[in-house]
């Protein structure tokens, strides 16, 4: 482990290396920091300033107090019920209150990242998408402490406008994460590390942007929402998009997808926050349909259905997803859940459609990666749990797997999870 102030310097002169600047000790003074990461520059640097402010960014950050000062402090978490009853009022005063909220607790959030990024191993943190990582996170901090107190709805305004851009800027932070880990895979002697720090991080993260999105969803006034909580969720509505797209992205990359059936209580709806079960049930679903494709390779126009089973009552409600994909060998089922395994394919003799260039920017494009970097059943298990709810996997060698997922209602009847 590395989080001394020995391996500060030691990481300041890498970043030195990596970034190629001679004089990055005399530039890294607090104040030239702050300016190159006020506001009105952070919306549209120019890429060589971009390049300088970012070589800044990283050592001057050694000089700040800011930031482990605000690392210290606890954050105020709150229930979706609050969000819900908050959400409202007739002079948009909410508005204004869950502005002042974030521009407290969005700082002392982001330094809890920079200090968990600041306690991994030497070897990891030096890895320069990990240290893009750890750039964008310092630029959130100083952009986010830098703005002033939000008294109007004008500066509110200004506000919202920083927060979608800052949402756009760290869009891509899972995938430099798995892109980081796999990168220095290799020196990590202890997984155990890596699998803490990435549920923290990620975990973080959904609640960041689910407090961000919130804020900037309270002036949309769309219909059955109040910021991102849906007052009437219906799984099965949720189910059949991502179906959708999981078979889309199938498609593309084999030339066939499975039906997926749906059964179960399909016309539930209460009130839910849909955006971390988008994410959850888009890989829940790539990995069925990977498994069934490869377990059917000979027989691709006969492809088992996916079955999806809704069940809910008054405590909780449960999405269960069978596939006959052969299910996970007895050596790997543990290996499953650990960030950056990804198994073999299960059969050789599948063919990837080969469609030439146009099929990869058909992939890259509109369709993402069906598979590859061992994030889905951590990330899904460490969101599940995170939201107070439980992931199961039951699998039968030879035949295929039951992904059982579980969550807990947020009508506020029962103790719920904090954001
Ligand atoms: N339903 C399933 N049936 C059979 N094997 C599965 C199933 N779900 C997951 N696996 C196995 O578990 C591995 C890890 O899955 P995970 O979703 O974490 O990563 P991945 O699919 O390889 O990559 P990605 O990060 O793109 O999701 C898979 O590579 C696959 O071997
Ligand atoms: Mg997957």
């Amino acid at each position: 482990m590395a989080s001394s102030c020995g391996m500060r310097l030691s990481r300041m002169l890498a970043s030195e290396w990596i970034h190629g600047s001679k004089c990055l000790l005399r530039q890294a003074t607090p104040s030239s920091s702050v300016r190159m990461l006020s506001s009105d520059s952070f919306s549209t640097p120019q890429p060589n300033n971009q390049e300088t402010e970012r070589t800044r960014s990283v050592t001057s950050f050694y000089y700040q107090t800011a930031i482990d000062t605000a690392a210290t402090k606890t954050s105020v978490r709150l229930t979706p019920t609050t969000m819900l009853y908050s959400g409202r009022s007739s002079d948009g005063s909410h508005v204004l209150r869950s502005a002042q909220y974030l521009h407290k607790e969005l700082p002392v959030r982001i330094a809890h990242r920079i200090a968990g990024l600041r306690g991994l191993p030497f070897i990891v943190g030096c890895n320069p998408t990990m240290l893009a990582i750890h750039e964008l996170y310092i630029r959130a901090f100083h952009v986010l402490t830098e703005f002033p107190p939000i008294t109007d709805f004008d500066i509110e305004a200004r506000y919202c406008q920083m927060l979608r851009q800052l949402l756009e800027d760290h869009s891509d932070v899972v995938t430099m994460l798995a892109e980081g880990f796999k990168e220095t895979k290799k020196h990590i002697k202890d997984p155990h590390m890596v699998q803490t720090f990435l549920d923290r991080m990620l975990t973080s993260r959904l609640a960041l942007r689910m407090l961000t999105e919130h804020h900037l969803a309270l002036h949309e006034n769309k219909p059955n929402y109040i910021g991102i909580i849906c007052v009437n969720f219906s799984p099965k509505t949720l189910i059949e998009k991502k179906v959708e797209l999981a078979a889309h992205m199938c498609e593309v990359k084999y030339g066939h997808a499975p039906e997926v059936r749906i059964n179960g209580h399909l016309n539930a709806s209460f009130p839910y926050i849909p955006q971390p079960l988008d994410y959850i049930m888009h890989e829940v679903l790539k990995n069925a349909m990977r498994a069934t494709i490869e377990a059917h390779s000979d027989s691709l126009n006969h492809l088992p259905p996916i079955v999806v089973t809704i069940a809910n009552n008054d405590v909780d409600f449960v999405i269960r997803i069978s596939d006959r994909g052969g299910g996970i060998r007895h050596d790997l089922l543990n290996r499953v859940w650990q960030y950056g395994f990804t198994g073999p394919q299960q059969h050789t003799q599948v063919e990837e459609t080969n469609r030439g260039i146009f099929s990869e920017i058909m992939e890259n494009r509109s369709a993402g990666a069906l598979y590859g970097y061992g994030f889905g059943l951590p990330a899904c298990r460490a969101y599940v749990e995170y939201l107070g709810g439980q992931m199961r996997l039951e699998t039968m060698q030879g035949i295929g797997t039951d992904v059982y997922l579980r969550f807990r209602h947020i009508d506020g009847k029962l103790e719920s999870f904090r954001i």
